[in-house]
């Protein structure tokens, strides 16, 4: 399986980073066995596709609707007609801020797809779930939800993000990594059949150059969604080095 390492820039980027999105671009070409993308604000997809040759650019969401009254929203047409190929979709921080249900993200998953976008779902646990001894209970709950039927192949990617981990320079132990992405891997083919094994499944909170070897190295972490250490080439790199490293 190509290991698959995407940047989440969140709310961050102007027109200003346009060359640093040049350059995470060339950083990536010099690892042709790794897929990579940068999901970026809205306001800068069409910019940087422009700017960049053959990189994948990514959107954070899209609305469940093609069209229509949803003032501020961007649909996932919209993202494609913005040159995007992919998006995330049901980060923590909009399930949290946005109180987007796992159900508005399964609905906004089958709307991704339908536009031809390939489509990250994240699913994790707070730290009181974690500490409640509720962790595996919670994430497989809301893959199940969020998972549209159907939902299979290589357009598909889960990013497993433990809340507590994201921007917080604290990274999820090895074993519960392993725990985690075996018990996802398993939910997925019970589910989905043969077609589950080739969803990529990746880690995402606090990664980066320093641990990513680590964390790639664990078995059914087929990559990593990068916040903090994905908005220059230079923290970026490294990761798709240690991927590069790993790729089978
Ligand atoms: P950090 O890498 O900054 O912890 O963010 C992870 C994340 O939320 C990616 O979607």
């Amino acid at each position: 399986m190509r290991r698959l390492i995407v940047g989440n820039w969140k709310m961050n980027g102007t027109s200003s980073d346009l060359d640093e999105i040049r350059a995470i671009a060339a950083s990536a070409q010099q690892y042709p066995s790794v897929d990579s993308a940068v999901c970026l604000p809205a306001t800068l997809i069409d910019r940087s596709t422009r700017a960049v040759d053959a990189f994948p650019i990514g959107g954070q969401d899209c609305h469940m609707q093609n069209s229509g009254a949803h003032t501020g929203c961007v649909s996932a047409d919209m993202l494609l007609d913005a040159g995007a190929t992919l998006t995330i979709v049901g980060h923590s921080e909009r399930r949290a801020a946005q109180h987007e249900t796992d159900e508005d993200i399964r609905a906004k998953a089958t709307a991704a797809h339908a536009a031809g976008l390939k489509v990250i779902v994240c699913v994790g646990e707070t730290l009181d779930e974690r500490e409640a001894g509720s962790a595996l209970d919670v994430v497989l709950g809301q893959l199940g939800r969020s998972l549209p039927d159907g939902a299979a192949g290589i357009w598909l990617s889960v990013a497993y993000e433990p809340v507590w981990a994201i921007g917080t320079g604290r990274v999820a132990e090895t074993a519960d990594v392993a725990e985690m992405h075996e018990a996802i891997r398993t939910a997925l083919v019970n589910r989905f059949g043969e077609d589950g094994r080739v969803i990529r499944i990746l880690y995402g909170g606090s990664m980066n150059g320093d641990n990513a070897a680590q964390l790639l190295a664990v078995e059914n972490v087929d990559g990593g969604l990068i916040g903090g250490a994905s908005l220059t080439a230079a923290k970026f790199e490294p990761i798709l080095a240690a991927a590069e490293a790993t790729s089978e």
